[in-house]
Formats: structure tokens, sequence, C-alpha cells
């Protein structure tokens, strides 16, 4: 083991990041499936000056302050609403994240959704699987079509992007987005159209969430945002689940409000067994699997690794999520 700086790192990451940290530093796997206690986490970074999190891990000033010679925390995710980012620059704290990495196999899995909800996959597999399949019915799990619908993109950012791009060039489909400011070349490559969220729920036949978790889009979806779109509307999000109200949510699924809803994100994450979302057959849910492939959990730990390193000796971060206390910038 090297006799570098101490870090802990809070799960078992693919080894393509750990042999890296093993390398440079003196690291503390948390060895367990699940996150470690609060109490616990506190006790094991008492000496660290640096940690790896994830999404899981809440990261606030009570756990900062219990490692006084913390630097740097690198975040297992794209996402760093997990970690209170106030804190951390006001204790000079660089909060390291990953994106870039995980865009394509984000993309792949809101795609996956859209198709699986649009053409009610969850609910006939569960139905051949437990008896219901009797015959051919001309009738039968009638879904939705995809190609030349219109999609809509809440938040055109990388993933939002990548999404778009799958479905617009593969099915055909017309994009409409938001965005916070105007993207001319999204507007030309894809003939897409920047709207307002009015307008894009009222025409879309999907829509994809792709926005951040902040405090401007909490509970974004409501009763009034499922009222104002179709019907026919398969809703997707693999962002963060407190976008979403998830009761009204179940009541636009029951009342046929819109069709269908594919969900890789949930609040509480895990979704308890007993949530009437699991119930309804118009509603496919995964695991927050977006960025669960072989290839780019490798990256995300290599990101990561390099991230942490690149923190703990002050060196430049690939990517900061505070750059006021980056490293290079602190020294
Ligand atoms: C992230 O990195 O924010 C993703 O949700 C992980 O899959």
């Amino acid at each position: 083991m090297s006799a570098g700086p101490r870090v802990f790192v809070s799960r078992m990451i693919p080894e393509a990041g750990l042999e890296r940290i093993r390398q440079r530093c003196t690291v503390e796997v948390w060895p367990e499936r699940l996150p470690p206690p609060a109490e616990v986490f506190r006790e094991k970074i008492r000496e660290c000056v640096g940690i790896i999190s994830l999404l899981t891990d809440r990261v606030d000033a009570n756990l900062m302050d219990a490692a006084p010679n913390l630097r740097m925390i690198s975040n297992f995710a794209v996402g760093v609403n997990n970690v209170d980012l106030v804190a951390a620059t006001a204790r000079g704290i660089a909060v390291g994240n990953i994106p870039g990495v995980l865009t394509d196999a984000t993309a792949d899995i809101a795609v996956t959704l859209m198709l699986a909800a649009a053409r009610r996959l969850g609910e006939s597999m569960i139905d051949a699987r437990e008896g219901r399949w009797l015959t051919w019915e001309p009738t039968g799990w009638l879904g939705q079509d995809i190609g030349g619908r219109t999609l809509g993109i809440v938040g055109m950012g990388r993933i939002g992007l990548a999404t778009a791009k799958r479905l617009h060039h593969g099915w055909g489909m017309n994009v409409v987005y938001t965005s916070r400011t105007p993207k001319p070349e999204i507007d030309r490559e894809l003939n897409a159209r920047r709207v307002e969220l009015d307008e894009l729920l009222a025409t879309s036949d999907f829509v994809s969430v792709h926005a951040d978790l902040n405090e401007t889009t909490r509970g974004l979806f409501g009763i009034e945002r499922f009222r104002q779109m179709k019907p026919t509307a398969v809703f997707v999000n693999t962002s963060r689940g407190p976008l979403v109200d998830q009761d009204a949510l179940v009541e636009a699924l029951k009342t046929g409000m819109i069709f269908s809803a594919g969900l890789d994100v949930t609040e509480p994450e895990p979704l308890p067994m007993t949530h009437p979302l699991y119930r309804l057959p118009n509603c496919v849910i995964a695991p927050h699997i977006a960025s669960a492939t072989v290839h780019t959990r490798n990256e995300m730990a290599r990101i990561c690794a390099e991230n942490l390193i690149a923190g703990v000796f002050g060196d430049k971060l690939t990517a900061c999520a505070n750059p006021d206390v980056e490293p290079t910038r602190r020294r």
C-alpha cells in the first residue's frame, strides 16, 4: 500500500479507479453493498484529505466538519445534488464530478424506457410470464408509434442532446426543447425548436426529462404539468426523482391523463415495494441503471479517481463543480 495522503472511498468502485488511487494514496474502501451510516462515515474520514462519495451519500457540512484536513470530494456521478456545494466552497473543499462520461449510456436508457413505455413492454412481459398470453390478439397490448412523432426534451444539456440525436436521426422524431439559452447549432442539426415548457408539454408525444435537480426544478412535474400533456403522451425521467411529484404521476397514469411513463429515477431510491407506481401497468421502473454499463462504470471510476488524486495533490481537476475553490486556484 502507498504511503500517500489518506482517502476514503465510500463503496467498492471498479478496479480501473481503485488501482490508480492505491498507487498514490493510502486508501480505505467501504466494503458493504449499502452506504456507510452517517456516523461511521464521519469516523472513517476523520484523518482523510480526500473522499470518493456516491450519489447515495449525503455529503453535508456536518460530514465535512468531521474531517479537518479534507480538501477534495470526488463524487462518483455527474449530478452533485447529494453534496452541499455551498458548505464545501465555504470550507475550501473542491468538489469533482464526472460530466460527459455517462452521456451515451444515459441517453440509451432514456430511449429504452421510451420504447418500453410506448410499446407496453413491461406490462406485456409480465402478462406473458403470468399466463395472460392467451392468443395473438388484434387489439391486445396496443401502444404508441414513435416514428415521426414529437419529442420534448426538458433540459437540453449533454444527455438531452444525445437522446434527441438518437431519436431524431434514428426515428425521424421532431424535436422541441427547453433550455436557459438559445442553441442555434442544435436547432440546425436537429431541425429543433427551443420553446417554453407550456408549449413543449402541449405539443410533445414524448417528454424526456434531463434537467438538473435544484430548487427551481424540484417538484416541477406536478398535476398541472401532467394535465398539460396529451392523453397519449409518454413521460420519461432519467434525471433525478425529486423533479417529479410522484403522487401526481400516479394520478396522471391511473386516470389516463397521460399514456405511460418510464422512470430510471425515483424519490426515494430504492422506491419502497409498497409504492403505488409499481402496481400501475403503464409505468416502467428501472433501479437507476442509466450509467450501468461495464465501459461507462470503468470510465466513471477512472475519472473519479483522477479527480480525487488531482484534488488531494493540489492539481487541476478534470471536472470541478465549485470552480471557485479548484485546487490550482487555491494555491
Ligand atoms: C449521475 O452520475 O448523476 C447518474 O445519475 C448516475 O447514473
